[in-house]
């Protein structure tokens, strides 16, 4: 089950992932908005967010008109790790390397087309648990969100 996100500039790509995942027979939760009215990013990246961070949803997509303020947004939630994303490598490999949670991308960057390849490449995508080096930095993540991690 996905979460779904966006405000008034990323409302057409989450219209789109929408059609991608009926299509696809996913199931997910759209946690608005739902017009084109200016709305306030940070609503939506919480309402996602906390679903996510509290694993009611495995993972979230928000959009925004840069992918960056709904990021920043729901990056401020223990337990997420938003990453925006604009190229399929970076799809693949947040999911690989940095076990993102959400995927974040821009309306007014992005294409309809590459937001629901990235989307279909995220949600396909498993973190590589077995290589530790990567467990190990998103480890140090946590600490750092925790307030344990201290370096020289
Ligand atoms: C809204 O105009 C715009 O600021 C927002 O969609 C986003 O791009 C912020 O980062």
């Amino acid at each position: 089950m996905i979460a779904l996100g966006c405000d008034h500039g990323g409302i057409n790509l989450k219209t789109a992932i929408m059609k991608y995942l009926d299509d696809n027979k996913i199931e997910y939760k759209d946690f608005g908005c739902y017009t084109e009215d200016s709305v306030d990013y940070p609503i939506y990246a919480y309402k996602v967010a906390t679903r996510v961070a509290s694993g009611e949803f495995k993972l979230g997509i928000l959009c925004c008109g840069t992918g960056i303020g709904i990021s920043i947004a729901a990056n401020k939630v223990k337990g997420i790790r938003a990453a925006v994303v604009s190229n399929e490598f970076g799809a693949e490999m947040t999911r690989r390397h940095n076990n993102a949670n959400i995927l974040c991308m821009g309306g007014r960057v992005t294409t309809e087309e590459d937001a629901v390849k990235f989307a279909d490449i995220f949600l396909n995508t498993p973190f590589s648990s077995d290589e530790e080096r990567h467990t190990r930095r998103v480890q140090m993540l946590s600490d750092i969100e925790n307030g344990s991690f201290s370096v020289d």
